[in-house]
């Protein structure tokens, strides 16, 4: 038998999605088939700190507290000094001179976050600097597309079509802005960074419009001013790159929604709440899994259909996006028409059941095996060319490298 792939799936951290993370990384650890990997959990706390032990599979001990964490182990990853052996080690944080601490190696990080901390970039880049692969798109990729401006950017240049959008950070001149807007009103108006629908709102003239920014600006460090689509309905859909290096689309799903906008509430707590939900881990209705969706709705014609996926594949390809991402669309039910909204690069629950519901349907351990294959090789590919000379032409002699 081939040795096992050690993965370690990472969830929380510091991010505003930290528990919808949770339930994401404990989906994602009972997916992954025991047969090919030997997986373990990272959880990193609101605070940063990253713990790792058998007591965090079970959902009933979230969020940890100095009870439980004592059963737990804190671990760090060294940078410069992480690898070992062909692999990667975290390692327990205070080991000391009688006891030499633990080590945990791993082959791959699956990051299963959401927003501002791993969805962003960040762990992405911390990961690559140490030739770590990691699952999902790399820090540029990440760090592209968590900024819904210049993911709206780079939509419009790869000919997708957006909302008229206006850019407003901190310490700009908003009512300078808002004179120079050319749009209508009723706009929306949400943070540039955040998601999960927080701070985000239609604002129904200029001074409420001046009034929403300055909520954002609480929360955010930049807000988008929107074009606000009427009748809005929303279809996302989820893309890969299979086996084959062709790009394939999941089944559409069509959220329903309960208000105007579908908020946190609609989007994580609907079907009961949170507090609901079975112990069993991996149930297939948490989390994202639990909205009300339609999947290929009926409503969307062929050409429709066709339409939001090849966007969908063009956008991936246009920000070199991998793993599988989810892309959302905005459309005036009214008239038809199709906008891009935004990429979600880590959606929550890996936005399995899209896949499960795809023509040629997807199960979540067999996607999950494909992006862990995909990011090891990708890692590998990118591997760093030491030193371009031959050694007699390079400055130094490289000893013993
Ligand atoms: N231009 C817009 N017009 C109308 N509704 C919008 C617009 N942009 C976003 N929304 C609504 O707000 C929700 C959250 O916005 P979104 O851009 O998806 O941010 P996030 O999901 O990251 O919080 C969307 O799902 C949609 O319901
Ligand atoms: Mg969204």
């Amino acid at each position: 038998m081939t040795e096992r792939v050690k993965v370690a799936v990472v969830f929380g951290g510091p991010s505003s999605e930290h528990d919808v993370s949770i339930l994401t990384g404990l989906q994602v650890l009972e997916a992954l088939d025991p047969a090919k990997y030997e997986v373990f959990p990272v959880y990193v706390g609101l605070d940063g700190q990253w713990w790792t032990g058998d007591a965090l599979r079970n959902r009933k001990n979230y969020i940890p507290d100095a009870a439980l964490k004592r059963e737990l182990v804190r671990v760090s990853l060294n940078i410069g000094a992480s690898r070992e052996g062909g692999r990667w080690l975290l390692r327990e944080v205070g080991g000391g001179l009688l006891k030499r601490g633990k080590t945990f190696a791993f082959d791959v990080v699956i990051p299963a976050l959401h927003g501002t901390w791993g969805e962003d970039g960040t762990l992405q880049g911390v990961l690559a600097s140490e030739g770590i692969p990691c699952v999902g798109g790399n820090v540029g990729a990440m760090g592209l597309t968590i900024n819904k401006m210049w993911t709206t950017g780079a939509a419009a240049s790869a000919g997708l079509p957006v909302p008229a959008t206006m850019y407003v950070a901190r310490g700009q001149d908003v009512a300078a802005k808002l004179d120079a807007w050319k749009g209508t009103y009723p706009v929306f108006v949400k943070p540039n960074y955040l998601g999960s629908s927080i701070g985000a709102r239609v604002a129904k003239d200029r001074a409420d419009a001046e009034q929403a920014v300055a909520e954002v600006f609480r929360l955010d460090t930049a807000a988008l001013v929107q074009r606000c689509i009427g009748n809005l309905v929303e279809y996302n859909v989820a893309v890969r790159r299979n086996r084959k290096g062709q790009l394939e689309t999941s089944a559409i799903e069509r959220p329903l929604r309960v208000g105007e906008s579908l908020d946190f509430k609609d989007k994580y707590l609907s079907g009961g709440g949170l507090d609901k939900l079975g112990n069993k881990l991996g149930a297939a209705r948490e989390g994202m899994a639990s909205a009300t969706r339609v999947l290929n709705p009926p409503e969307l014609d062929a050409a429709r259909d066709g339409q939001i996926r090849n966007w969908a594949k063009a956008l991936f390809e246009a920000v070199d996006m991998a793993g599988a991402p989810r892309l959302d669309f905005l459309c005036d039910e009214a008239t038809g028409e199709i906008w891009f909204n935004e990429i979600n690069p880590l959606p929550g629950s890996f936005a399995y059941f899209l896949w499960e519901g795809a023509q040629e349907p997807v199960g979540f351990s067999e996607l999950l095996d494909d992006i862990i294959l995909e990011a090891r090789s990708r890692m590998r590919s990118h591997a760093r060319v030491v030193d371009p000379v031959a050694n007699g032409g390079a400055i130094f002699r490289k000893r013993g490298v």
